[in-house]
């Protein structure tokens, strides 16, 4: 596909799920569609996005620790320094790290997730998580899958409604990896600010974006048959490895690092 032809995918009458969250870290590829809808969001929203971030960038870091040296990140977004390539190689130069999104905005800034550190790779595909053989079937390309691979799905799984079975396509590509490898999970939920629950999502209605936060007993499949490591699923900023002191502040995220036994 040429680069003209993909610009014409990007549709910027409507927002976008990688844009309204660029525009929640703080970041500068989003468009003013987007700004509207984090302008009626509660100003929790941005404390969560970043929260959110920082999960990521503890849980890479400490897979990276345990010696973890390949990753496949579904729903990565627009980059964001610092991406998770960047933080696990900074620990293993020599990780390999693929990325999948299916937004064509997140395809054009991919240049930034390709430059690996020389000692390891990293590779771009776009493709949707509702398809995970295709993922799978790419994956297998780049990573060696005999050997432990951590899945990272880092808020992405409130964007797939239950008709589209989220539980079932998660085991599918937990069922593709060996034992020893890992499931990097963080899902968005509004147990912590109930009364927000209905402005959050109608506003992401309105713009088009389907919304399904999950509560704690909803999320906890998300990890059946896996060993969750301490401390198991909590909230965003009470996972504390390789970090800060838990945090007793809410994040809007329910958060788990589980191992494939
Ligand atoms: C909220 S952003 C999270 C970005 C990053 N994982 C993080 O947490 O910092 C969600 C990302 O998931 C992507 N996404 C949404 N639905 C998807 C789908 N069905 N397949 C693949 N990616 C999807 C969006 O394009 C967006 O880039």
């Amino acid at each position: 596909m040429t680069a003209g032809a993909r610009e014409d995918r990007i549709d910027t009458s409507r927002p976008h799920p990688a844009r309204v969250y660029d525009c929640l870290l703080g970041g500068r590829d989003h468009h003013p569609v987007d700004r509207v809808v984090v302008e009626r969001l509660p100003p929790e929203a941005r404390h969560n996005a970043l929260r959110n971030r920082a999960f990521m960038h503890r849980a890479a870091a400490w897979l990276a620790g345990t010696g973890v040296d390949q990753y496949l990140d579904i729903g990565t977004g627009i980059p964001t320094e610092p991406n998770l390539h960047q933080i696990v190689q900074g620990i293993l130069p020599s990780a390999r790290v693929a990325y999948a999104d299916n937004d064509p905005i997140v395809l054009r800034h991919a240049r930034a997730l390709l430059v690996s550190h020389p000692a390891g790779a990293t590779d771009y595909i776009e493709a949707d998580v509702r398809r995970p053989a295709l993922i799978l079937d790419h994956a297998r390309t780049f990573l060696d899958f005999s050997r432990p691979v951590a899945l990272s799905m880092i808020a992405l799984l409130h964007f797939i409604g239950d008709d589209e079975d989220p539980y079932g396509l998660t085991r599918t590509l937990v069922d593709a990896l060996p034992s020893g490898s890992h499931l990097v999970l963080s899902h968005g939920t509004t147990d912590e600010h109930p009364h927000l629950a209905k402005s959050v999502t109608d506003t992401y209605r309105k713009g088009e974006i389907p919304l399904r936060m999950r509560t704690r007993a909803e999320v906890e499949p998300f990890f059946q048959g896996l060993e969750l490591v301490a401390p198991g699923l909590v909230t965003a900023t009470r996972w504390y490895r390789s970090g800060p002191a838990p945090a007793e502040e809410p994040s809007g995220f329910y958060v788990g690092v589980a191992r494939v036994p």
